[in-house]
């Protein structure tokens, strides 16, 4: 008989959890608190308190190449970064072309998960839930699928500021934060540097009569754009990257991605520089942010320290007076309220994760969370890859280590990350987006094998290995094996290119750039070979610089 799953909310990660499941041969039944499909990406002017909230203007910061699902890619004529609403169009489109739908249990909310009498043997799940006439019910499952978010119980650490008892203006947290229109010629601060603090600062700048953005630690920011206008993610999370990565000394990488990154705006100069090197931690994806603040729109400003009646003290001693609102981008915490709170030995503490997936201390491995993860790309293709080996690991297909092991594993993961993330909690929470991804699709049998490929199927090949590692790389061979999967990755760029095609342009005539390229060639050889020899950074500053102009010289005289 097919194991039954519960799948604990109908946002992407729930939608995906069904679908795997239906593949696999299990019966997933969904239950949902709200009435739609979504969960964070259905956009509400006034969410339920305990849910996920976003901001009406809010742009996904992963590209749709790199963040659809493997086997759907995004369709041709959508924006490579698009709007919240798109992006839940997109969900629509892959419910309906799956028939995910008829899984789902609208307005029913879970209230508990428990281990059944005999979970040591049977592994199985007591869940209550609760519908929207309060009906309550009692269901046994073989297995469960937490795919509730974790954007869930916001951070409003007022109480670490003196004086804000008698503060005047209003405070706030992001997950209040809807749009500019309440701040319109109004004087504000906004405290923390993450996606939604940067995001909704410049938003709040366009409108305001002068923003402050207080943040701690400062941040490296980047474009949603790379070179040629392309978005980022699509030229740096490669695999050809990801190797260099290993091999190159970090202090090198970074001090040369940094340096291209301060030659468009200093970051030292526009108040953003942070102590942490670029690669340590995931930058912040803000396009606008520089612009405002060379506007004089947004003005960068330290740590908050205090309030005062109207006004606000920051760390460097600077006062500034009639403040009418404080918005705090302080972030979120994650809460499972229905779950055992021996899961996470304790009801305040964080669940320890095997794998950011299983629960080491369960006796059998019939319970996985899913998304409560950090990563520098998109959180979906990791998801489902967490979707697919949870559900082998359901069914016995595949086998977790020993309980002594898996903590093993997990203080080795925390540990490696503890350099870049010195607080426990991130550093728990962070997975390097490619290792992680290639790691469970090792564990599945879905990891392309470059060798082979390159012997095969050469022109595939090049795609994978020095291409964007788009989702459809884990339906090529193995279980849950894709037959679209060559053809879309071979066409992926033609989806990138689409919506830029709405006016003709004119092919330019062909420079004589046949003979031209290996020159380039040889000469950014010639600059990267004299880099890495000399790791003292006067000097490949020097050179590269020289290099830089006798590059421009001989372009324009060519
Ligand atoms: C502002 C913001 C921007 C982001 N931008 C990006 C981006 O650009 N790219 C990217 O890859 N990621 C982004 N993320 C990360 C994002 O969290 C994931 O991409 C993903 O959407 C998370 O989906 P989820 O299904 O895990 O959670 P959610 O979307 O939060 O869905 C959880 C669902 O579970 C339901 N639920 C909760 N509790 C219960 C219960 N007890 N019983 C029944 N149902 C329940 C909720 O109603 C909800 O529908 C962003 C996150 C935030 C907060
Ligand atoms: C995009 O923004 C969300 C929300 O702040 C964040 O969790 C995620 O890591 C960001 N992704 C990237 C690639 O920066």
């Amino acid at each position: 008989m097919a194991l039954r799953v519960a799948v604990v909310g109908a946002g992407s990660a729930g939608l995906i959890s069904i679908k795997i499941c239906v593949d696999e041969g299990l019966e997933p039944v969904c239950f949902e608190s709200s009435d739609d499909i979504g969960g964070l990406w259905k956009f509400k002017d006034s969410p339920e308190p305990e849910r996920t909230s976003i901001y009406r203007s809010l742009v996904v910061n992963t590209s749709k190449e790199m963040m659809c699902f493997s086997d759907f890619p995004m369709p041709a004529d959508y924006p490579n970064y698009m709007h919240n609403s798109q992006l839940l169009q997109y969900f629509r489109l892959y419910a309906k072309h799956f028939d995910l739908l008829k899984y789902i249990h609208f307005q029913t909310t879970v209230r508990s998960v428990t281990p059944t009498a005999d979970f040591s043997l049977s592994g199985q799940w007591d869940i209550v839930t609760v519908n929207r006439d309060g009906k309550e019910e009692r269901q046994v499952f073989d297995a469960v699928l937490v795919c509730s978010g974790h954007y869930t119980q916001p951070i409003l650490p007022l109480s670490e500021f003196p004086g804000h008892e008698t503060f005047s203006g209003r405070c706030l947290h992001s997950w209040d934060y809807k749009d500019a229109d309440a701040f319109r010629g109004k004087r504000v601060v906004v405290v923390g540097i993450g996606n939604s603090g940067g995001d909704i600062a410049v938003e709040i700048s366009r409108a305001a009569e002068k923003t402050f953005l207080s943040t701690r630690q400062g941040a490296w920011v980047v474009s949603r754009m790379s070179n040629n206008g392309l978005p980022l993610d699509m030229t740096s999370i490669t695999r050809l990257n990801n190797i260099l990565m290993k091999l190159l000394p970090s202090n090198l990488v970074n001090w040369v991605a940094e340096r291209s990154l301060n030659q468009k705006y200093d970051h030292r100069l526009y108040g953003l520089r942070p102590r942490h090197r670029l690669l340590d931690r995931r930058p912040l994806v803000n396009c606008d942010l520089p612009d405002q603040i060379l506007q004089g729109a947004l003005v960068m400003k330290p740590n908050l320290r205090a309030f005062r009646d109207s006004g606000v003290v920051f760390e460097d001693g600077t006062v500034e007076e009639n403040i009418d609102a404080v918005v705090f981008c302080t972030g979120y915490k994650a809460s499972f309220p229905f779950l055992p709170p021996a899961l996470s030995g304790g009801p305040d503490k964080e669940l320890t994760l095997y794998k950011r997936l299983f629960p080491p201390s369960l006796s059998k491995p019939t319970l996985a969370v899913m998304g409560l993860f950090q990563t520098k790309g998109p959180i979906q293709p990791i998801m489902e890859m967490q979707a697919r080996w949870a559900v082998r690991v359901f069914s016995g297909l595949s086998r977790l280590p020993s309980e002594k092991k898996m903590l093993k594993v997990i203080e080795c993961d925390t540990k490696r990350n503890s350099k870049s993330y010195p607080c426990p909690r991130q550093a728990a929470l962070y997975v390097d987006y490619m290792s992680y991804l290639d790691f469970m699709a090792g564990e599945i049998g879905v990891r392309p094998n470059l060798l082979r490929l390159m012997l095969r199927d050469p022109v595939l090949w090049v795609k994978v290995a020095f291409g964007p590692c788009t989702p459809y790389q884990y339906r090529l061979t193995g279980p849950g094996q894709w037959a679209g999967a060559r053809q879309a990755i071979l066409t992926q760029w033609d989806r990138v290119t689409q919506p830029f095609r709405t006016r003709a342009v004119p092919e330019p005539e062909s420079r004589s750039s046949v003979l031209f390229s290996p020159l380039l060639l040889v000469l950014g050889g010639a600059v990267i070979t004299a880099v890495l020899i000399s790791k003292n950074e006067t000097v490949p500053a020097q050179i590269l610089d020289r290099c830089k102009i006798f590059l421009k010289d001989s372009w324009f005289t060519g």
